[in-house]
């Protein structure tokens, strides 16, 4: 397929793609999306064979208005109302009953609807001009890291989709906070910037981390209580060419450990990228953990070591889900 790299004026030309069944990558503030209309099984299965992505992986719905979100779901708490209010449009996915208008193809045959109002201009003038509501997931062949610039969604799809709509570097870097308010108590499928603690001061009330969320080693626990509820959560993600680990513990020896694993790799002739963010620095590593993973695969490093960030439920946390899937769970402690 000869796909279409579009600027930002040829946004019409996108969204007549995607009104057409066609498939369009296009930037978010958190990651770049891969979108089909998201009413429309046929083109929502194209997304799955572009990214070579897993069919029981359900998508997010992005909306352009927020009274949108009453097309996807019969029902809004009072608790969704305030979640709207107060963090959309924004990297916010709310989980939400749906309505039978939306494919089993779009929820993974699941009885519920991700839906988010990403606050990106373009994607919400692509959303506004395609007329639908778009089914995204991030715009990377499944397993590889998400892409946060033009030129990673180039690399994985181009050929595999109609066009790419080119903006800017995404500002976020990891993508939405997952919160499933299907339920009785808002619980956290995947963290992101928008942390529990904002989400608690918003609507007063205790918000549930999935305890999957805490496991280090997923690979190594079996009881039923781990099971990750999100099932994107569960595939192998977001992988670097190179091998990597992840240095855990005090900022001094994970430095020194760094150096030491460093000198010794490079000594048996392996080429070492290395990732470590400024102590306490978590958006700015949220900004750029993706596109450091990318750039070292550009350059062909042999191993990555990567420092670990610590924080226990914030924006840290979040990076730190994305680095530990990277890795494989391949963690030393120092
Ligand atoms: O920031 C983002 O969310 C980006 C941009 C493009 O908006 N999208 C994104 O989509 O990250 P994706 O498909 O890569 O990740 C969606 C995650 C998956 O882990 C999926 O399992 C979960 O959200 N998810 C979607 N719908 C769900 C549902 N109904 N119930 C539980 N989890 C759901
Ligand atoms: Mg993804």
């Amino acid at each position: 397929m000869n796909t279409k790299i579009l600027t930002e004026e040829k946004i019409k030309e996108a969204a007549a793609i995607i009104k057409n069944g066609g498939l369009v990558a296009f930037p978010t503030e958190t990651v770049y999306g891969l979108g089909a209309n998201a009413l429309d099984p046929e083109a929502v299965g194209k997304v799955y064979e572009a990214k070579g992505r897993p069919s029981d992986n359900p998508m997010i719905v992005h909306i352009a208005r927020a009274s949108d979100i009453g097309q996807l779901t019969p029902r809004l708490s009072p608790d969704i109302v305030t979640l709207i209010e107060n963090f959309w449009p924004g990297p916010l996915t709310l989980v939400v009953k749906r309505k039978k208008g939306v494919p089993d193809r779009t929820t993974g045959g699941l009885d519920t609807v991700g839906v988010r109002m990403p606050d990106s201009q373009l994607a919400l003038e692509l959303i506004e001009w395609a007329g639908c509501p778009i089914a995204a997931p991030s715009a990377n062949l499944s397993g590889k890291p998400s892409p946060t610039r033009a030129e990673d969604v180039i690399e994985d799809l181009d050929g595999k989709v109609e066009a790419i709509l080119k903006g800017p570097d995404c500002r976020v870097g990891i993508e939405s906070t997952v919160l499933d308010v299907s339920g009785e108590t808002p619980t956290i499928l995947r963290p992101g910037i928008i942390t529990p603690e904002n989400i608690e001061a918003a609507i007063g009330k205790k918000v549930v981390v999935d305890p999957a969320l805490y496991v280090n080693r997923p690979r190594d626990v079996s009881g039923e209580e781990f099971k990750p509820k999100s099932p994107g959560m569960k595939y192998k993600h977001y992988a670097p060419k190179a091998d990597m680990t992840v240095i855990e513990g005090n900022r001094d020896k994970v430095q020194a450990e760094i150096e030491r694993l460093k000198a010794l790799n490079e000594r048996l002739g392996n080429k070492v990228g290395v990732i470590l963010f400024e102590e306490k620095a978590f958006i700015e590593a949220a900004h750029d953990f993706f596109a450091k993973l990318r750039d070292l695969d550009r350059q062909e490093v042999d191993l990555i070591l990567a420092g670990a960030l610590s924080d226990t439920d914030g924006v840290g946390f979040a990076v730190m889900n994305r680095m530990l899937k990277s890795a494989g769970y391949n963690i030393v402690k120092v």
